[in-house]
């Protein structure tokens, strides 16, 4: 009898585990196209301009980070820029993310479609 309600146990747990699991899966998934394009244009436009024209940070038009390579690019989000507003983003982005970024940057296919 004992037996059979832990095997009873046993199976209602793993029915909740895998009833959960997507929920749980979800949060850690990549952002989607959408959701990355409306996070660049909302969070970093609000310093580097919503057109990325510049604000609080520079601008970060194709021509403006020509200099930069996408890797570069990469790394000043994920790090940031010690001692200045330029904060690092790598808790809040996968690297997915922010080599998506930084070759939408690169390429300037970003502001198109916000345009
Ligand atoms: C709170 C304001 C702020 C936010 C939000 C912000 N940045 Fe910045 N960013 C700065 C500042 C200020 C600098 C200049 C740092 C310096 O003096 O080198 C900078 C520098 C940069 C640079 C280097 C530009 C260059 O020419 O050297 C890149 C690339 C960049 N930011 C990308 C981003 C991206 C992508 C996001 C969003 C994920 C973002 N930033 C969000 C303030 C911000």
């Amino acid at each position: 009898m004992a037996r059979r309600m832990g095997d009873r146990f046993r199976y209602l747990l793993l029915m909740v585990v895998l009833t959960l699991w997507p929920a749980f899966a979800h949060s850690a998934e990549k952002k989607t196209e959408a959701e990355l394009r409306n996070f660049v244009v909302q969070d970093c436009g609000s310093c580097h301009g919503l057109t990325f024209k510049g604000g609080l940070g520079p601008p970060l038009r194709p021509s403006d980070i020509e200099q930069l390579p996408v890797a570069a690019i990469e790394a000043i989000i994920r790090e940031g820029v010690p001692g200045t507003a330029m904060p690092p983003w790598k808790a809040l982005l996968t690297d997915d993310d922010m080599a998506w970024i930084s070759r939408q940057l690169k390429s300037g296919a970003l502001l198109e479609k916000t345009r």
